[in-house]
């Protein structure tokens, strides 16, 4: 006849001596970060990246919109520059999200929220194609304008690596916003 296992009684944990030296890196559930930015710094920059990771989402779904129904003339020349800028956008997006992530800090994600952050006001224009177009401009230098903003704040806080992605960011929405105004012969 089998006998009936006793239950398995724990066994009292022994208690771990308070550590006398300073704490080490390992905190919590990680990793504590320890880069070339500081605690205060990072919280600042990760917010100002927030709005410019919406910027780049948003105009990259509203330049896609264009791409798709642009019409007339030179529709394979506005096709396929919309084409480039919104697929350099959605790289871009990603690459600001990653840098928020390295600061420590979680994404915000969804068209709900980007739309709460985002200086660009309507993401899906419809009208004419030169009004499109020229809508593209606008946000385009609209962007460059909070990038510039952003990489001042991110210079201020120590933050190089950011800075330099952001200059970077300024001088795509410039470029953009020229081969878009010069395709309308402007
Ligand atoms: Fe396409």
């Amino acid at each position: 006849m089998a006998v009936a296992k006793k239950p398995a009684v724990a066994k009292p944990k022994a208690k771990t001596a308070a550590p006398k030296t300073a704490p080490s890196k390992l905190k919590g559930d990680g990793l504590s970060i320890n880069t070339s930015v500081d605690r205060g710094a990072r919280e600042k920059v990760a917010e100002a990246l927030t709005k410019a990771v919406a910027d780049s989402y948003t105009l990259y779904v509203k330049t896609l919109g264009v791409h798709w129904n642009v019409q007339g003339g030179n529709f394979y020349g506005l096709h396929k520059l919309t084409d480039e800028q919104y697929n350099e956008l959605h790289q871009a997006a990603d690459e600001i999200a990653e840098r928020i992530r390295a600061l420590g800090k979680l994404v915000p994600t969804g068209g709900e929220t980007f739309r709460a952050l985002t200086v660009i006001d309507n993401e899906a224009p419809h009208g004419t194609t030169p009004q499109m177009i020229k809508q593209l401009v606008l946000d385009n230098e609209t962007v460059a304008r909070r990038m510039s903003e952003f990489a001042e704040l991110a210079e201020e806080a120590g933050d190089l690596f950011t800075h330099d992605m952001l200059v970077a960011r300024i001088g795509v929405h410039e470029q953009n916003a020229w081969m878009l105004r010069s395709s309308l012969g402007e």
